[in-house]
């Protein structure tokens, strides 16, 4: 936990001293208009202090105000009354560089699908009425026209994220992206150190956090409990809420097929650690996700039902990397893209046969948003203010950490676009899959 930490304080310190330069700066402009109205050295002393009063103050409200932005209820707000989609998944290639014994979402045998098939895709997308998109893969970063691609989406009005392992994330690369106005990245990390059944964890991203501290690009960690990562993922929370980054750790998924490809984890230390969750959100805490999907994951643990309405295939839905159009990660059709009508989507507005045990957490996040909007946004509202008072404290204390700063936002509501194509129904639910749009 404290790596990097003296290179941070001193980080943090030269950062002070630019802000003290920079309020001197502009209290000489201030001491010149008030010269003559107090003595010169009390006028000066004043002057700076107020100028880096009004720079916290200003700092402050603009962390206040990223607390906010993050649902961007009026962006989001129409998609909640007319039938348009809210959000995509693309998956931009279905090659990957590691092999996560949980997953089913790459394959290193199809070739990336060409930049111009990907435009044509995300152009329908967009027309579709689409306002969120999030890349995803495989793994995102091996397509070799990532950055362009991105461009694209911003250019078309999306907001934009793009879910990788970070392995292949460089300074110069998150760069690029943010100059081609990547809003959100979601790192997934599993364990503190890598394992046979995940490679994704902090000895490999620790380093990178700190490319993040000038960016504008919001930084997620998103992290899958299993058997094999449960005794860690405590310390992946801890490490990601500890840097003041949103952090988020779910349970694993069956794949297609309704198996679970690693052991789950005994339940009733899952279920503790779900418990734990919730009250860490409850007390405002940055856990990255609402309320309302992790006492779903306890339902789920617990074998309760639960009453909601699937909205995949029609307010979100995905692309597959050969231009398919899929219900979710987990339900796939032969349709085209290209092929696909607001009629075909609003035909996915329905209970599906699945939904029983679903682990796809953005489809039910997102089906819950629109179902029950005034309930999930009112708890997340409520537990984001509860970080205003924190965020008093801090400013008092310290002057700024660009990392928490950086962390903190959620621009464009792509909270909810987080590009996890995490699962589906469990191994014995008996339900249908591969359903026609
Ligand atoms: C399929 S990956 C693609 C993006 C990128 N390669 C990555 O790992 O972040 C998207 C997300 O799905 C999660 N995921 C994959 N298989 C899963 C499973 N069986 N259960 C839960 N999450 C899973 C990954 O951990 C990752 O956060
Ligand atoms: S979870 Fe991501 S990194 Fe792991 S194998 Fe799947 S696509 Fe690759
Ligand atoms: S697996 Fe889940 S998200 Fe996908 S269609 Fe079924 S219920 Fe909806």
């Amino acid at each position: 936990m404290g790596v990097g930490g003296s290179a941070r304080a001193r980080r943090r310190s030269t950062h002070g001293w630019r802000v003290v330069g920079r309020s001197l700066k502009l209290s000489k402009k201030v001491a010149g208009v008030m010269k003559g109205y107090l003595p010169a050295p009390l006028l000066r002393g004043q002057v700076v202090v107020g100028c880096m009063f009004f720079r916290h103050r200003m700092k402050l409200l603009d962390k206040i105000g990223r607390e906010f932005s993050g649902y961007n209820i009026f962006e989001s707000g129409k998609r909640l009354v007319d039938r348009k989609p809210l959000q995509c998944s693309l998956y931009v290639t279905d090659r990957c560089n590691l092999d996560c014994a949980y997953c089913t979402e790459y394959d290193n045998s199809r070739p990336h699908p060409s930049l111009d098939d990907l435009k044509k895709w995300i152009r329908k997308i967009r027309e579709l009425g689409t306002m969120r998109i999030a890349l995803v893969g495989g793994e995102p970063l091996v397509h070799p026209n990532i950055v362009e691609l991105v461009r694209y989406c911003r250019e078309l009005g999306f907001a934009t994220s793009l879910t990788t392992n970070g392995f292949l994330l460089t300074r110069k690369l998150l760069t690029e992206l943010e100059d081609a106005g990547l809003q959100v990245m979601q790192i997934s990390v599993d364990r503190m150190t890598p394992s046979a059944i995940t490679k994704k964890s902090f000895k490999t991203i620790l380093p990178k956090l700190d490319y993040f501290r000038d960016s504008k690009i919001s930084l997620h960690i998103t992290g899958v409990i299993c058997a094999d990562t449960l005794p860690e993922s405590r310390a992946v929370l801890e490490t990601g809420l500890s840097r003041g980054i949103p952090t988020e750790v779910r349970l694993v998924h069956a794949d297609p097929l309704h198996r679970f490809r690693v052991d789950r984890g005994p339940r009733e230390e899952l279920e503790r650690f779900i418990d734990s969750m919730i009250e860490r959100k409850r007390r405002g805490e940055k856990i990255h996700t609402s309320e309302a999907i992790l006492s779903y994951q306890r339902s789920l643990l617990r074998g309760e039902h639960v009453e909601w309405t699937c909205m995949a295939g029609y307010k979100l839905f995905f692309v597959s990397a050969q231009g398919k159009f899929w219900i979710c990660s987990m339900v796939h059709t032969d349709k085209h893209i290209m092929d696909v009508t607001l009629d075909d989507l609003y035909g996915n507005y329905r209970k599906k046969s699945c939904q029983k045990g679903c682990g796809v957490y953005c489809a039910v996040s997102a089906s819950l948003l629109v179902e029950k909007p005034a309930q999930v946004l009112g708890k997340e509202i409520v537990a984001r203010a509860k970080r205003i008072p924190s965020m008093f404290r801090r400013s008092l204390t310290a002057d700024t950490d660009k990392a928490t700063h950086g962390a903190i936002a959620n621009p464009d509501g792509t909270h909810e676009m987080n590009g996890s194509t995490e699962g589906g129904p469990s191994a014995d639910e008996g339900v249908t899959l591969r359903e026609n749009a």
